[in-house]
């Protein structure tokens, strides 16, 4: 092996084949216009920014779909997740940049990338289809081109977008399921899934949790009816409290879930709660984090839709998209509508103070075993 190995930084990270690439369709620099340089090159920083997302996500994908996952993986699996988050807020940073783009500026090269569109950004896809996001729940876009279509060629030919889309279509499970499989495994006051008497078990914690959370929003019930100025906001007041202690019974129950689905969707809403409740005994403190990053990372991922949207306002205002949406409108829907971990976010509003908790069972079930009995 030859010594003296001298690594120089432009070979290293490629300098010279980066700078070559924010020539545009016509392949010249020189001909384009700031804005332009400016455009293309925030598009590839985004579009690398992304590349970093999918392999955070896919590590953290893979550390929870395991079988058993190693407590020593979930400080790692943070660190992943709260990686993504950050990587989002730097892409929403970007669009700042863009507004400093006039409309005319823009639209003097706009011309030239129509039908092109962010919209067929196969790594944004894959970022949704890797955290859970179901083709049904995506928005129609009004028009013949549903998001794999846009994906390809405008004959239908394959392309490296939807070739890289469809594979990972098929590369399962999704973030979303593979934490609710580990979130179905948690010991709830010592009992675990296969357990003899594991669903009344479940359940007898749950109407313990209701009974309570009911007290708790008793007391603000009262306490806001008697700070009201008038008969009509009492009755209002009165029927929205009412409506949250039946909203949190029926998330709880599962009300919302098929027969087959119901146990399991009541067990992991149960074990969200019973993480978030004793987060301080040490088996949960990590996956408290893990709950914490997530919905960290999720939101990130919604300001930088609202962000994009807010943006898109300022630069075009509410034209129809390159890519043939409504614009705006259409990227306001999805911030609005597009979200995964649905029951991280909504067992928020059920928490309750950590003195009106009903009492632990079974503690030493949430200690760490010591490696050997020294
Ligand atoms: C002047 C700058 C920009 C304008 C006017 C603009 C406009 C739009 C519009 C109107 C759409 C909706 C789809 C369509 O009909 O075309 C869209 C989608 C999209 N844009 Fe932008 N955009 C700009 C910059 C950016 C930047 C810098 C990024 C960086 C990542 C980006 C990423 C995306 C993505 C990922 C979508 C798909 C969103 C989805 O379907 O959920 N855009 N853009």
């Amino acid at each position: 092996m030859a010594s003296g190995k001298s690594t120089v930084y432009w070979d290293y990270i490629k300098i010279e084949e980066l700078l070559a690439l924010q020539s545009g369709i016509a392949d010249s620099d020189a001909e384009l216009a700031n804005d332009e340089v400016m455009f293309i090159t925030v598009h590839q920083i985004d579009e690398l920014w992304f590349k970093l997302a999918i392999r955070e996500l896919v590590h953290v994908r893979d550390l929870f779909a395991r079988e058993k996952v190693r407590e020593q993986s979930l400080s790692s699996a943070v660190r992943g997740i709260r990686r993504t988050a950050l990587l989002f807020e730097m892409v929403t940073g970007h669009f700042a940049l863009m507004e400093t783009m006039t409309t005319r500026d823009y639209l003097g090269f706009r011309d030239k990338l129509s039908p092109a569109s962010g919209f067929q950004s196969a790594q944004l896809r894959e970022i949704e289809i890797l955290l859970g996001l179901r083709i049904e729940e995506r928005l129609p876009l009004g028009h013949d081109n549903d998001y794999l279509r846009a994906l390809r060629y405008p004959d239908g030919r394959e392309s490296p977008a939807s070739r890289r889309v469809e594979a990972r279509l098929s590369d399962s499970p999704s973030l979303h399921e593979a934490i609710g499989e580990w979130l179905y495994r948690t010991p709830i006051q010592g009992s675990t899934p296969e357990l003899p008497g594991d669903e009344e078990e479940v359940v007898r914690f749950l109407e313990r949790y209701l009974a309570a959370q009911a007290l708790e929003l008793e007391d603000a019930r009262v306490q806001a009816i008697a700070a009201a100025p008038g008969e009509a906001d009492r009755k209002r007041l009165d029927q929205r409290y009412h409506q949250e202690q039946a909203n949190a019974r029926a998330f709880l129950m599962a009300d919302d879930a098929t027969p087959e689905q119901r146990r399991r969707w009541s067990r992991i809403r149960a074990a969200l709660v019973f993480i978030e409740s004793y987060r301080e005994l040490p088996l949960l403190a990590w996956p408290r984090e893990v709950l914490d990053a997530i919905v960290e990372l999720e939101q990130a991922f919604v300001i930088f839709r609202q962000r994009h949207a807010r943006m898109v306002e300022r630069v075009v205002g509410r034209r129809t998209g390159t890519g043939g949406s409504a614009g705006v409108d259409y990227l306001d829907q999805t911030a609005l509508r597009y979200r995964v971990f649905r029951d991280l976010w909504a067992v928020r509003t059920l928490l309750i103070q950590r003195s009106a908790l009903p009492p632990l069972e079974r503690p030493e079930a949430y200690h760490f075993i010591a490696a050997d009995d020294d």
